[in-house]
């Protein structure tokens, strides 16, 4: 981030607030200098500030943080770059994201956590680098979590693929609970699923299409639950969980006090199978659109507070990897700018979800997961990461208008409620609508 302008204070003025990790849900100012939250304090108590912003009728939240981002570097830069995925991050409210190491080559490797941080890479959000968990994300020998733990990797992962031999994955949770690491697993028993494009279930039967079993996610969670309520302090984070049954296995790992968490993305809980367009490769990524038990399911635990967090699992990839047979296409869509509008209107408007529910799930949920100190909450002292929108406001996702270089979404033209209206990045605007 550039941090060399000259700091001033920004007085976010005549908002709401909500704040679910202080457990504020009122009309609040907010008070941005040096970076950090100097102070909070109901409307027209704070007098003096270098420059105001007017939040009436806005919801004024902590930035929100993204657990899952392909941001495509190093190495594919045709699909993606740190710069323009930061800045469709922007335009999307969150001032944090995790990235993926599933790149070219892949970051495995202190020197690669490091570069992803360096200014030259053009981020305009803040950047938490995720670390492969096998050298290569080859599943055969693990990384060094400790270096790359120390060098300010927030997550081991090996995502696009799964972890999959039994005794590597006790390895990771083991020295993952020494280090006090979670471990991020892209839940696919792959044996069971080659060649496959979609879901099983009729549609894919239809559409004469090999389809990846639920069981193919299901028998992964379980293991990994199984693993993580056996081993001291071992913390497992499930990635995109998208089936019933799996969920089922995180709920039980929860009860039992493991240190279990996952993630839902806006696609799993907004569309099923059925909604696929035939061979619509927009419409294709892993793990794919489930049925719609599955999606119940989904949305029962987004209410009653099982679920830590809605990442994106922003996947972009260039027109050429996504017009062609279904079969061949790549995994993946965008997300960044979409996510709070589908949780908005899916999940507020439809199934009554409280906004307060709807930001913990982008904030204090996520924060927690990873543990990025200081971040999602805007208690005094906090840094001056802050997400604005309007709950209200009714528009129209139109992809040609994305900062993503990619244009992989099944959402574009959807009429949305819900919308980004600024996000500041240690108390400096990095984007407004
Ligand atoms: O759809 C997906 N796209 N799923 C993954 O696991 C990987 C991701 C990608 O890197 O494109
Ligand atoms: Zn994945």
């Amino acid at each position: 981030m550039n941090n060399r302008k000259e700091n001033t204070s920004l007085l976010i003025k005549g908002g709401h607030l909500i704040d679910p990790a202080a457990r504020i849900d009122a009309p609040m100012d907010v008070l941005l200098k040096d970076g950090r939250v100097a102070e909070v304090a109901p409307p027209n108590k704070i007098k003096s500030a270098d420059e105001k912003f007017d939040a009436r009728g806005l919801i004024v939240a902590p930035g929100f943080i993204d657990l899952h981002v392909h941001l495509r570097e190093p190495g594919q830069t045709y699909k993606e770059t740190i710069a323009t995925g930061t800045a469709a991050a922007a335009a999307g409210g969150f001032t944090s994201v995790c990235t993926m190491p599933n790149t070219v080559p892949v970051v495995d490797s202190v020197e690669w956590i490091e570069w992803l941080r360096q200014p030259e890479r053009g981020a305009v959000v803040n950047v938490f680098g995720i670390a492969a968990a096998t050298r290569a994300s080859k599943g055969a020998a693990l990384t060094d979590f400790r270096a790359l733990h120390t060098a300010g990797a927030v997550a081991v992962t090996d995502d696009g693929k799964p972890i999959l031999d039994d005794r590597i994955m006790r390895e990771a949770l083991i020295l993952g609970g020494e280090l006090n690491f979670p471990v991020v697993q892209h839940a696919e028993d792959t044996r069971m699923t080659e060649n496959c494009s979609m879901h099983a279930g009729a549609r894919s039967f239809r559409l004469g299409l090999r389809g990846m079993t639920a069981a193919a996610e299901a028998s992964i969670v379980e293991r990994d639950v199984q693993l993580a309520m056996q081993i001291p302090n071992a913390r497992l984070h499930v990635a995109h969980l998208s089936t019933a049954d799996a969920l089922k296995s995180v709920r039980r790992g929860k009860r039992a006090k493991a240190r279990v968490t996952f993630e839902v993305t806006p696609h799993h809980f907004t569309l099923t199978d059925e909604d696929m367009r035939d061979y619509d490769s927009n419409y294709k990524m892993n793990p794919p659109l489930r049925s719609a038990s599955d999606l119940e399911a989904i949305l029962a635990a987004l209410a009653d507070g099982t679920v830590d967090a809605i990442a994106t699992d922003h996947a972009p990839h260039a027109a050429h990897e996504k017009e062609m047979e279904f079969e061949r296409a790549a995994f993946g869509i965008t997300g960044l700018e979409t996510a709070l509008a589908l949780a908005i209107t899916r999940l507020h408007r439809e199934k009554r979800i409280p906004l307060a529910r709807i930001v913990e799930l982008f904030t204090a949920g996520p924060a927690r997961c990873f543990d990025l100190r200081g971040r999602g909450s805007l208690v005094r002292g906090s840094v001056a990461d802050v997400t604005i929108f309007d709950p209200k406001k009714k528009w129209t996702f139109d992809v040609a208008k994305s900062r993503s270089k990619s244009k992989n979404t099944p959402f574009d033209g959807w009429q949305l409620t819900g919308k980004v209206v600024a996000t500041m990045v240690g108390g400096k605007i990095v984007y407004s609508a």
